[in-house]
């Protein structure tokens, strides 16, 4: 099973059995609040009646449709949605079928981009600490979480760097929103420069928010940072938004919440809400023109999935925005995110809290770790709130939230009190 104790899961299954608006239902036939929209996904909540009924509709008509020399029109229309979202530079969209492709598949764009140009020489990425990006060897070879690499180590991409990470709770712990300090994370971009020379970096990629490490959000001014220094120096920079797209952060984009332009973005999860896998990377038009124009005849980008584009992907995607636009849910993500900062806000000096870091409807809340015992103490307290009919979701130390954007004020307050319940309970 993927990231789970195999042999501890034997012992402790957790089924479940069907799942409708903000809660599953387990095998047993329990109710579950789902606080973190299944893996941070389903942002329109689940099984919506309009994706349902646009994949049964879709999967009757046209199953599959070949991407390589052909097309099906719903898969341009949907490029074209996407592109009406995204800030203006982006123009073009590639499809995949998750997150961890899009990252590769970015990865690779980056490497055709320079190549065209005449610069095959910039060959080196940079991730950063504590970054998430998948699992492909791209994603973990620019991902910064020590035990996703460990094991991978002598597979990994060459002259890959990363920069620091962007977590210091000694100056920003219990920040709401972006934490005041900390832009000059984004300075040591220059000393990476000064050190690789310019001219054999590619790209830097970076999620706006760093979610599967504990939830970091970025310090005022960071991100303009890193963007202005990567224009300085001729190196694409790439936001990895697979989960803060489509509403998370209370925009379309987290790069509209925090105001700067990427060149590429990686998205999935809520690009179907999770009904069907897909993952996409949209791309500046430049990039895309300079690709086209650099390249011998025929195919200008040796890649490609089977299931890029698929009909039925495409199908749950255009209703999922089609429901995202519909219902106001990117605006609906942006108005309770007040309510959702206080709701979670009020866990601080509770048991354990040591932190809590939160933007749009994203939480982190940072435990304690028990003495000798990383990740125990998190872990009892999922269970604890399972139990207690919520699902949240623990990253090493932290417990994460990230409901859908349909989520009420009640059910905030349902997790909040679950949570508080399960701290006072747990060693
Ligand atoms: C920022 C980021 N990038 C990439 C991925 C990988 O996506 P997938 O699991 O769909 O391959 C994830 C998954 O959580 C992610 O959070």
């Amino acid at each position: 099973m993927p990231f789970t104790p195999n042999r501890y899961f034997k012992q402790h299954p957790l089924l479940l059995e069907s799942a409708a608006g903000m809660y599953y239902t387990t095998s047993d036939g329990r109710q579950i609040l789902d606080g973190i929209a299944g893996l941070w996904c389903c942002n329109a909540g689940h099984c919506h009646p309009r994706i349902v009924e646009a994949v049964r509709e879709q999967v009757g008509r046209l199953d599959f449709a070949m991407s390589f020399n052909m097309g099906h029109r719903g898969v341009f229309s949907l490029a074209n949605e996407l592109i009406a979202l995204v800030p203006d530079n982006l123009a073009n969209v590639f499809f995949t079928n998750s997150g961890s492709e899009a990252v590769d598949t970015a990865l690779k764009i980056a490497l055709a981009y320079h190549r065209a140009r005449g610069e095959p020489q910039r060959f080196r990425f940079i991730g950063r600490e504590r970054g998430y990006h998948g699992v492909g060897f791209g994603g973990i070879s620019v991902g910064g979480i020590v035990t996703n690499r460990k094991a991978f180590a002598s597979a990994m991409l060459p002259g890959v760097d990363h920069l620091p990470h962007t977590h210091d709770p000694r100056r920003n712990a219990f920040s709401r929103g972006q934490p005041v300090y900390g832009a000059e994370f984004a300075d040591a971009l220059e000393g990476l420069v000064a050190l690789h020379d310019a001219s054999t970096i590619a790209a830097v990629i970076v999620e706006p928010v760093a979610c599967s490490t504990g939830v970091l959000v970025p310090p005022k001014a960071y991100l303009d940072r890193l963007r202005a220094i990567c224009d300085r120096h001729g190196i694409l920079l790439i936001f990895d938004e697979v989960i803060t797209a489509f509403g998370r952060t209370g925009a379309a984009f987290a790069a509209q919440t925090f105001g700067v332009r990427p060149d590429l973005i990686t998205v999935a999860k809520g690009l179907t809400s999770g009904v069907i896998p897909m993952g996409a990377v949209l791309v500046d038009g430049r990039i895309y023109e300079a690709c086209m124009s650099g390249a011998e005849q025929g195919i200008e980008f040796f890649h490609g999935y089977t299931y890029s584009g698929h009909p039925v992907a495409t199908a749950a995607a255009r209703a999922a925005l089609a429901v995202y636009r519909d219902e106001g849910l990117f605006e609906r993500a942006a108005a309770l995110a007040p309510v959702f900062a206080d709701a979670v806000h009020s866990l601080k000096g509770a048991p354990h809290v040591i932190d809590i870091r939160n933007t749009g409807l994203i939480a982190g809340i940072e435990l304690e770790p028990r003495a000798g015992a990383a990740t125990a103490r998190t872990m009892d307290v999922f269970r604890h709130c399972f139990d207690n009919g919520v699902l949240v979701r623990t990253t090493g130390d932290t417990l994460a939230l990230t409901p859908a954007l349909t989520i009420e004020p009640a059910q905030i307050g349902q997790i909040v009190d679950a949570l508080g319940k399960a701290l006072r309970a747990v060693a």
